[in-house]
Formats: structure tokens, sequence, C-alpha cells
């Protein structure tokens, strides 16, 4: 299968290594504007150096384009690359706003190809643990679920691109950038939420948008949920995922790899572990092992006709749900999740 990156910044090479992790897999070209970096990324993990990431879609032929940009960027580039016949791995998040995603997920359903958004998180093992114990009711009745994303990002983290810290191009801050795999994988662990009442603020960077945020989320059962998030956490603590039942917690410290459980039926207090990835202190401590996984699974999806386990449909939730956050932020009050404009049962 051919392979495709588009945007060579920090994240790119691990899409490079996910690949050589995929059988069969071949990079055979990547796009990026700055000609010194394009070729000796290229020369580096392979493929031919493209300038102009629509010659890349028109003449190198791949099956799969990956795109690697800033996230204004993931919407025209998905629509260009399905329009293309590739299919779309996209980077987190998968757009701005629900509006873009929507678009996304009809250009890929219309032009026949899959699109998958790397949320790699949930490839975790503790993470797929975590998601089986919850499904068959090991809490019991669930009660609360929570997300902390209290990093810390220095404000030459904020200037190393024109597009970060900006509305524009990043979409927003905190929230739609770090949080947003910890508020993927809260929806995924425990449903999405039905309102949102949420405060942003921006604390400790000369940025437009926030850095830091809070948000109460009621279920349509009844029980709440929190979100934390800040890069304004000096030094950066590990990701945290909480979850209350009426028989017994479980603590995910995903960013120290740990899973804390104390149950009540029967009692049971132990911890599992597994190696440690976090991205806290510094965005790229992270390893390739999530996206190796996600990426054989898109493959696999590919070969077997169905959706991957991130598609456009999962990938919009958490961008539902981050949008809805902005705007009760903006207008004080408690907003309802908006409804879906596509038919998400739909392939995509
Ligand atoms: N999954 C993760 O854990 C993870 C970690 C880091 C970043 N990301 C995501 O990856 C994406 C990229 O982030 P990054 O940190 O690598 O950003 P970056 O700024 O380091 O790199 C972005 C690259 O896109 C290139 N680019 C911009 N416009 C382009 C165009 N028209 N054609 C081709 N290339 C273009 C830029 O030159 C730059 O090299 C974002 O969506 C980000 O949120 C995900």
């Amino acid at each position: 299968m051919r392979f495709a990156i588009i945007g060579i910044g920090s994240i790119a090479p691990i899409h490079a290594a996910a690949i050589r992790g995929v059988p069969g897999a071949e990079l055979v070209a990547v796009a990026t504007r700055n000609e010194d970096r394009g070729r000796a990324f290229a020369a580096e993990h392979g493929g031919a150096w493209y300038a102009d990431y629509e010659e890349l879609l028109a003449q190198a032929q791949a099956d799969v384009v990956a795109i690697c940009t800033p996230h204004d960027l993931h919407a025209p580039m998905t629509l260009a690359a399905a329009q293309a016949g590739a299919h779309v791995l996209c980077e987190k998040p998968m757009a701005r706003n629900v509006a873009e995603c929507d678009a996304m997920i009809a250009a890929c359903d219309r032009a026949g190809v899959r699109l998958g958004v790397t949320f790699q998180g949930r490839f975790e093992p503790l993470s797929d643990r975590l998601k089986v114990a919850l499904d068959a009711g090991r809490l019991g009745r669930l009660l609360w679920a929570s997300a902390n994303t209290l990093w810390h990002r220095t404000d030459a983290y904020y200037r190393s691109g024109p597009w970060r810290g900006t509305w524009a191009h990043e979409g927003g801050g905190v929230l739609i950038n770090q949080a947003i795999h910890a508020i993927d994988l809260l929806i995924w662990l425990a449903g999405q939420p039905e309102r949102v009442t949420a405060r942003t603020r921006t604390l400790n960077h000369a940025i437009e948008v926030e850095d830091a945020a809070l948000a109460i989320l009621e279920y349509a059962d009844g029980r709440l949920g929190l979100i934390q998030a800040t890069t304004s956490a000096h030094p950066g603590y590990p990701e945290r995922l909480e979850f209350f039942g009426s028989s017994g917690s479980v603590i995910y410290h995903k960013g120290a790899a740990r899973l804390e459980w104390h149950l009540t039926d029967p009692a049971e207090d132990r911890t599992e572990e597994a190696a440690v990835s976090s991205g806290a202190a510094r965005p790229m401590d992270i390893s390739a092992a999530g996206h190796t996984a996600l990426y054989n699974d898109f493959v696999a999806a590919i070969g077997a006709g169905r959706s991957s386990r991130v598609d456009g449909r999962e990938g919009r939730r958490s961008v539902a749900l981050v949008e809805a956050i902005y705007r009760s932020a903006a207008s004080g009050s408690t907003v309802a999740l908006a409804p879906c404009h596509v038919d998400l049962d739909g392939r995509s």
C-alpha cells in the first residue's frame, strides 16, 4: 500500500515510523513547502518530495494520505485527497468545527474512500482494558466521569509555528489541541454528554485562544462530568481520567500508564501498568506505538471494507463537544450539544 504524508512538522516522523510498522506499506511521497526540510525528510524516511500538496495528490498515486498540517488545513486537504481517490488519515483534531467535519465525512463517503482520525490514545492497551470493563458494567451505574489535561507549554512553543495560539488556524487553544486526546477518550469511554456549561480563560500566555478551561458536563441519564484543561500548569502533570460508579471507581493515570481500580462488588483494590508515553511537559514525548496500531487498524479496515476504529464519525465527536464548550464560554450559559448534520450511521 502506497502512503503519502502532507505536512512535515513535529508529528510527521511518528507517521513515518508508523508506516514502517505496517506490513507491505511504503512511504512514496511527502509534501511540504520547505525544500530543505522536505528533501531531508524524504532522504531519511523515503518517498519523493513535493512542494505543492495538490501536485502530490495528482502525481504520487498514493492509496493513503496522512494529513499532518495545522488544523485549518485538515478540511480542505481531506476534500482534495478524497477527490483524488485516496483514503485519508487525518491528525487530530479532525477539524476546527463540526461544519468542517461534516464536509470531510460527506466528501469521503461520496468518493468511496475511508476517513480515519489519529486518536492513538484509543489504541493504548490500558485504554482498551478500561473500555471493556466499563462496557461490561464493572463500576455498576456510572455516576461521574472526568478528564484532566493539566499540561505545560512554553511561550516559545506558541511562537514555534505561526498557526499556534490563533483562532483562524488552530481553531482554539488547549481544548482543541492538547485536551482533545482526553476528551476523545472521555467520550469513547463514558459517552457523549447532553449539555455543557463552561468557562475559558487566557491566563498565562500571549495568545488569542484559551490556555485554561473548565467544563461541567451533564449526561442524559443524570450523571455528571468535568473537563479541566490548561497549558499553564508548570511543569505539566500526567493526563488523568476518573470514573466513579455505584460499585467503585477507576482512575486512569493515562500519562503515567496506570489504571487504579477500587471496586466494591466483589471488593478489589489493584493497579495495572503499561509502558509510559506522555506529552505533559514536551509535545513530542510520545512513542510511535499508538500511531502504529492505529495505522494497522486503518489498513485492515480498508482491506475488509469496514470503517476503522476511529473513523470520521468518531473523530467528529470531540470536535462537537469542544464547539459546545466554546459556545457556552462565549455566551455564559449552558449549551445543548448540536444535532448531527450528516447521516452518522453512514460510512466514513
Ligand atoms: N496525535 C498526536 O499526538 C499529535 C501530536 C502533535 C501534533 N499533532 C497534530 O498534528 C498536526 C500537525 O502538528 P505539528 O505539531 O506537526 O505542527 P508543525 O507546525 O510542527 O508542522 C506542520 C507542518 O505543516 C506544514 N504545512 C503548512 N501548510 C502546508 C501546506 N499548504 N502544504 C504542505 N505543508 C504545509 C508546515 O510547513 C509544517 O511543517 C496538528 O493537527 C496537530 O494537532 C498530533
